[in-house]
């Protein structure tokens, strides 16, 4: 009797599977990593896996691990082009570079938001923003603010990508200089969170201001493992930071129009993992679990969405961002928990190096070599 009912499902799966082809001609290519034709055969299939692996600079240690990652990926297909073919969607999922996970092994490696029972140093009071009158759209990748997307690799570290993403932000904003920033260094160095088990945005922050600064990317580069702290410089300061107050999609649209903004959401879902473009309505929770960065806001065909950008890598969603639905009135939470926590760095002075050189050039003349030695 099991038996028989195992065979009728998988029966089933196999006559939805190949129902659904034929309907998505006007499916894009580019978006979703697939075409219709790709599911007519085992063989057809394949080929589409090989071009994935090349596309994504994909190996296996074995045919054996290839053969099991083929599975899971025709696994992964089912689901994307099932989602795909429904009329009503506003996002599409695809072969993104997390196509050969299973949804198991994708919730086990990159979430890293830690519980609500640790330490968090929080700073809710005088949001500064209160009094701002929010432009219609906004995407601060345009403005110069924004570094290339990062992937932080097989470790719970978005934290690090999280906060750093927006003390680049504002670092550009008031210097005009946009500086890829050390997520290692905090992987490293801050005691208050985790490294790679997890952390928390406000701790970074608090990590950056206690320390005077925060190091370039490229004078102290990410690993994606933890490690000890390194001897590092000052490249970057901030003076504060702030809370956005919770539940309040005003506020955060206040705040994310002067500057990009650190999020925590629920990331977990397997829409998530597997998202490739459009506007993400969903479904997940408000188990926060995931940090990324609101870099921007807009709308499209009638759906607001704030612009996030992630840090799984480019071969992830719309180039390494998602776009997410802003909910308005319909969900103080937004959507998988945006509003629940947001925060930003505070910065109101130059940054160490420039006082550096500003005081050694004062000095008497001494080139930039010399100043470089302040740390
Ligand atoms: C949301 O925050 C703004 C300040 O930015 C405030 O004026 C408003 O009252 C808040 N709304 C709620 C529902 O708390
Ligand atoms: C870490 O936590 C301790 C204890 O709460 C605190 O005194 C210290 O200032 C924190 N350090 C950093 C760098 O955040």
């Amino acid at each position: 009797m099991a038996g028989n009912f195992f065979l009728l499902l998988l029966l089933l799966a196999v006559v939805l599977f190949h129902a659904a082809i034929g309907v998505e001609a006007s499916l894009d290519h580019s978006i979703v990593g697939y075409s219709p034709e790709d599911l007519d055969s085992e063989e057809q299939l394949f080929n589409l896996f090989q071009s994935w692996l090349h596309k994504h600079e994909k190996s296996y240690e074995s045919v054996l691990e290839m053969h099991h990652r083929f599975r899971i990926f025709k696994d992964n297909l089912r689901y994307i082009n099932s989602h795909n073919v429904q009329q009503k969607t506003s996002y599409w999922l695809g072969l993104n570079n997390l196509a050969d996970l299973t949804h198991e092994e994708f919730k086990a490696r990159y979430f890293g938001i830690l519980p609500p029972r640790v330490k968090r140093f929080r700073r809710t009071e005088n949001f500064m923003y209160s009094n701002v009158h929010a432009p219609p759209s906004l995407d601060w990748r345009a403005k110069g603010a924004v570094t290339p997307v990062k992937d932080q690799g097989n470790c719970g570290s978005c934290w690090a990508f999280s906060a750093i993403g927006s003390v680049e932000g504002i670092n550009a904003i008031e210097t005009g200089n946009l500086i890829s920033l050390s997520e290692q260094q905090l992987v490293d160095c801050d005691d208050n969170n985790s490294g790679c088990n997890g952390g928390l945005m406000d701790n970074a922050f608090n990590y950056i201001m206690e320390n005077g600064g925060v190091d370039t990317e490229a004078d102290y580069p990410y690993k994606g493992t933890d490690d000890s702290c390194q001897q590092n410089k000052n490249a970057v300061s901030i003076n504060s930071y702030q809370d956005v107050p919770v539940n309040n999609e005003t506020a955060l649209l206040q705040a994310a129009s002067k500057q990009p903004i650190s999020v925590t959401i629920e990331a977990s879902g397997q829409d998530f993992q597997l998202y490739a473009g459009g506007v993400f309505t969903g479904s997940c929770g408000t188990d926060l679990d995931h940090g990324v960065l609101v870099v921007g806001y807009g709308a499209s065909s009638g759906l607001k969405y704030w612009i996030v950008k992630n840090s799984w890598g480019a071969g992830w969603g719309q180039k390494g961002y998602i776009f997410m639905e802003r909910l308005g009135a319909k969900n103080v939470n937004g959507i998988c928990g945006i509003n629940m926590d947001p925060s930003y760095p505070i910065k109101t002075g130059p940054n160490p190096h420039s006082a550096a050189y500003a005081l050694a050039s004062r000095l008497g003349g001494h080139q930039e070599a010399s100043s470089w030695a302040f740390f």
